[in-house]
């Protein structure tokens, strides 16, 4: 695990690179430094070439041998040059050498002999004539187009190696501690860039179903780490949402459902043991299939909104005439009025017939029950007037009744399930709570929208806008 980590990975990573560039760093400025060294003895070579070129052989061109190569020694003992120098004449041979490499000659190979021939200098290093590599530099002279003498002058590499070789023992030493309290600043850096993500992780791994209101800590700076943060808790957030929602809707669901299943009990064991005759029987029966009818419904109704909320509650989408729909529901609503002698209007404000896109099968059912919770919840001979009219693109909707309204403070929640304003009074008509929430689930399913207003004892208005395209409106 530990090698595995990411911790460990960025680290080695980083401690690899760091070696690489130490290593190439080093060896860069090893060789820029011996490269420098080599130039400065090359250049030193060449100015001692020159000036001796012009001040002394030139002048000694004529004059005897040794009194030349005096003044060359001369030179080189007022100059403090701690070098080796050696003449040579154009065929070659030596004439003098001044500080000898214990008594053996400066050699000229064939490469400085073809640079001299081409009157040009050479320089080349000598390894096999003292302990230490010598810079040669073989040098002609030259005079009116003719090879005079060749002169031979170098410097030992001592000064130079042990410049190298000091610099080679400040890298070996000093690489390995730069590497090693690298190394662990990079693994500090690391350790402190995933502390974030070690807190995350222990957070996350307590968060469970039960436990979802736990968020992750989001760090300072608004860095990518606080981001996914954010992110995660947001979706904590919504899945806190959604399951509150589950526990909320099973819940109720099986509250709901138990008030039945008592009565169904308590009924059928008191008929059990108490009732004597077939008519007695047929009432429980009767009793009975009116809870099995309610608990039927209560949950086809469920299954209906948990389809909704999946997304997959099935919609048959088609054209069809909303102005002939809403007269439908007129007359179904005028039947289901009846009994409690509503008087019942449609107004259709519109002067053409009003087509729109969607599951007439569903709006009429939503449409029924808006209408049937007029019906229910306005005092006997009450009016509720339904109106179509429609502005720009949507077509809109509105039930009015002059019902006994909905305060304030239970607006905001009859779209939730299971929610009645009155639990009492409506058990008595047969109410669940759940027709608002399937309302509101097809109308958001057709893209539209449901508003409410509502004054208590004076009546309650729903007013639902669907979408409609310009091109659905056909002329009657
Ligand atoms: N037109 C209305 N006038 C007054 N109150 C209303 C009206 N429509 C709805 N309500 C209130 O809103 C609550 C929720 O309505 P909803 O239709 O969801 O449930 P329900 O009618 O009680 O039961 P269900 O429709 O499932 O049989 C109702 O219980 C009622 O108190
Ligand atoms: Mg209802």
């Amino acid at each position: 695990m530990f090698f595995r980590s990411i911790r460990f990975r960025l680290t080695s990573w980083y401690a690899l690179t760091l070696a690489a560039v130490l290593a190439a760093s080093s060896l860069f400025w090893y060789i820029a430094l011996s490269r420098n060294l080599e130039k400065h003895i090359d250049e030193r070579l060449l100015d001692v070439a020159k000036v001796v070129e012009r001040s002394h052989l030139k002048e000694h061109r004529d004059l005897s041998l040794p009194q030349a190569c005096n003044d060359l020694d001369k030179y080189i003992l007022d100059h403090n040059w701690a070098g080796y120098a050696q003449v040579r004449n154009s065929l070659g041979n030596i004439i003098c050498n001044i500080n000898s490499v214990e008594g053996k000659p400066l050699p000229l190979g064939k490469s400085a002999l073809l640079k001299i021939t081409k009157m040009l200098h050479h320089f080349e290093t000598v390894r096999n004539l003292d302990s230490y590599p010598l810079r040669l530099l073989s040098y002609p002279i030259v005079h009116d187009g003719r090879l005079e003498r060749i002169i031979q002058i170098a410097e030992s590499y001592e000064q130079a190696e042990h410049t190298l070789s000091d610099l080679k023992i400040v890298f070996l030493m000093l690489s390995p501690f730069a590497f090693i309290a690298l190394t662990g600043c990079g693994w500090f850096l690391a350790n402190r860039a995933l502390t974030p993500i070690v807190n995350i992780t222990e957070t996350a791994r307590k968060i469970t179903a039960e436990k979802l209101d736990a968020r992750l800590p989001v760090h300072e700076p608004q860095d990518e780490l606080a981001n996914l943060s954010n992110t995660i808790n947001s979706m904590l957030a919504r899945l806190e949402d959604s399951f509150n929602r589950i526990k909320q809707f099973s819940g109720d669901a099986s509250h709901e459902l138990r008030t039945p299943l008592a009565i169904l009990k308590g009924e059928t064991e008191v008929s059990l043991r108490w009732a004597k005759t077939e008519e007695e029987l047929k009432q429980t029966l009767e009793s009975n299939l009116e809870e099995i009818n309610l608990m039927g419904r209560i949950l086809e109704d469920l299954l209906e909104l948990a389809k909704s909320e999946a997304g997959e509650l099935h919609l048959d989408f088609e054209e069809f005439s909303l102005s002939d729909l809403l007269q439908d529901i007129y007359i179904h609503a005028k039947t289901l009025a009846e009994p409690r002698q509503h008087l019942i209007k449609l107004r259709l404000q519109v002067d053409s017939e009003i087509h729109i896109w969607g599951d007439q099968i569903q709006l009429y059912r939503m449409f029924l029950n808006i209408i049937n919770n007029s019906i229910k919840y306005t005092q006997p001979e009450g009016t509720i007037e339904i109106t179509l009219s429609v502005d720009d693109e949507t077509a809109i909707v509105s039930v009015k009744d002059s019902g006994v309204g909905i305060s304030k403070e239970h607006l905001a929640n009859i779209y939730d399930r299971f929610y009645r304003v009155d639990a009492a009074r409506n058990r008595q008509d047969g109410g669940t709570g759940l027709g608002l929430s399937i309302v509101k689930a097809i109308v958001d399913a057709h893209g539209g929208r449901i508003d409410v207003d509502s004054v208590v004892e004076k009546g309650t208005t729903f007013t639902i806008s669907l979408p409609l395209k310009r091109e659905t409106l056909k002329k009657s």
